[in-house]
């Protein structure tokens, strides 16, 4: 139980004195309703706008302690509370499996990711990252002007991540921002902001007060109120499109904002005549299952060469039915649902694909939240299915003649993440694929599912799947600024 009947604002774990809410995880006791596991205090507006004014103190306009300390003191204090943080690690992992039902094995890896991240960004910056380029780290003369530059903070910072990888994207903003010399406010993600209360004794013992703020409760009534306090230099937000425009627009000069996003996905497995059809089903299972479909990174969408697609399906649907459902613990790999009203909304689509054609092959039922993978097929291009980013364990299966259909539509689609092309080293309607994707996605996965890491690689997209690029350097250069000092001999 996570008693989070508390505000962290301006370097003050204080007892709430407003609404405190109960927060219950998906997993049910022996009585069938939800499990109380802690509390959240439900912060008002003014409250919420208290924490901006912690973080705008804190910066100071760019005089503040934090933003003018030297980098390595900065580098020292992350690694100080990075250090603190692993005695709260075995806690952190067991309200990941209660709060948003990750399997052990992938609250696990959020964790130690996370401490991988931030070490090497860490490092990144040891070895003199805080320049873009490392010919301007001394002296350089051109042109008869010499300068050199330094990256340093951008001001107060808003941070708001999603339930799916509530510690671990935070932090992979948080962290960079934060060592840059930032000052930051944290909007707790409303399911998995638990893991966070976790933390604050160890964010209060590392960084200077106002530096780290939480907000926490409904990011409707706080974050209108906080954008627009003027007082917000950049966001940083991983989560729905709708939400990132209401957060840009909530600003009273959104040409000022500094923006940093990573946010839908509807990306595509192309599967053609050509592939391993062992491996690709392998592939296929673990994008389109792994945390039940909740990935921004998982394939929301298979299309399938009509020559392969019934021994794919056949072998995919053989392959489906031995996942195991059940709790988090076990190595269960399909886990309960942590959003409530998610259940209703695959149904939604669900029944829209059987109504223009498709049909249930696996799958079709549920407990709960907890729903068996429910697997579409043939869905038709008018389907919503197709179309939506469904985020959960609904698998739509589509087929084409041509990569044509293909590329077309992935022209017109709104996503510009990922795509997974399965096929063999020489096939030319491969090459066809690579050759026109390369200005549409943020990544090309051949034979593999997509994914974000290694984290060293820079995860990126296009249209309207994010702006920014993330990776251990990107984030540094994402939350920092240049300034070159500069003169020219007379
Ligand atoms: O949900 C979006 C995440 O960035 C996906 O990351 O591919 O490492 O699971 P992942």
């Amino acid at each position: 139980f996570v008693d989070g009947s508390i505000t962290f604002v301006n370097g003050l774990k204080r007892a709430y004195a407003g609404e405190i809410a109960p927060v219950t995880s998906p997993i049910r006791g022996p009585d069938g309703k939800r499990v109380e596991i802690g509390t959240v205090a439900h912060m008002t507006a003014e409250e919420g706008v208290s924490a901006v004014d912690a973080a705008f103190e804190a910066f100071g306009r760019g005089q503040g302690t934090w933003p003018r300390m030297a980098l390595g003191e900065r580098v020292a204090a992350v690694e100080h509370f990075m250090a603190t943080l692993l005695g709260v690690r075995d806690e952190i992992i067991n309200v990941l499996m209660w709060e948003i039902c990750k399997n052990t094995s992938d609250a696990t890896k959020e964790f130690d990711r996370t401490m991988d991240f931030v070490k090497d960004v860490l490092e990144a910056l040891k070895r003199g990252a805080d320049v873009s380029s490392p010919s301007f780290r001394e002296w350089t003369t051109i042109s008869g002007v010499t300068g050199k530059v330094r990256r340093g903070p951008i001001g107060v910072c808003v941070m708001v991540a999603a339930f799916n990888y509530p510690l671990n994207e935070m932090y992979a903003m948080m962290l960079p921002a934060l060592v840059m010399g930032n000052a930051i406010v944290l909007k707790l993600p409303t399911i998995g902001g638990l893991s966070h209360v976790l933390t604050a004794d160890a964010l209060a013992a590392a960084f200077p007060k106002g530096v780290v703020n939480f907000v926490t409760g409904s990011g409707r009534s706080t974050l209108g109120p906080i954008m627009g306090s003027g007082k917000v230099d950049m966001v940083g937000l991983i989560g729905g499109r709708k939400a990132c425009d209401a957060l840009v627009l909530a600003h009273p000069e959104p040409h000022r904002l500094k923006v940093f996003s990573q946010l839908e996905g509807k990306n595509y497995a192309v599967v053609l005549p050509s592939a391993d059809l062992d491996n690709a089903v392998n592939q296929v299972i673990s994008g389109t299952t792994s945390y039940n479909g909740q990935r921004c990174t998982a394939i929301k969408l298979v299309l399938l060469h009509e020559s392969i697609s019934d021994e794919f399906v056949t072998k995919y649907v053989a392959a489906v039915k031995t996942l195991k459902v059940g709790l988090p613990w076990h190595g269960a790999a399909i886990t309960p649902l942590p959003d409530e009203h998610k259940p209703a909304y695959l149904g939604d689509l669900v029944a829209d694909a059987l109504s223009k054609g498709s049909k249930v092959v696996s799958g079709g039922s549920k407990h709960h939240t907890l729903v068996v993978p429910t697997v579409l097929y043939p869905v038709s291009p008018d389907a919503r299915a197709f179309q939506e980013e469904q985020f959960g364990p609904v698998v739509p299966i589509s087929t084409f003649s041509d990569v044509d259909f293909v590329l077309a539509r992935a022209a017109h689609s709104w996503n510009g993440q990922q795509i997974a092309v399965f096929c063999s080293g020489d096939d030319p309607a491969a090459a066809k694929i690579l050759d026109n994707t390369q200005a549409i996605v943020g990544r090309i996965n051949i034979n593999t599912a997509p994914s974000r890491g290694p984290d060293q690689f820079p995860f990126s997209a296009r249209r309207s799947s994010a702006l920014g690029t993330m990776s251990v350097t990107h984030a540094i250069e994402a939350f920092s600024i240049e300034t070159i000092l500069a003169f020219k001999e007379n």
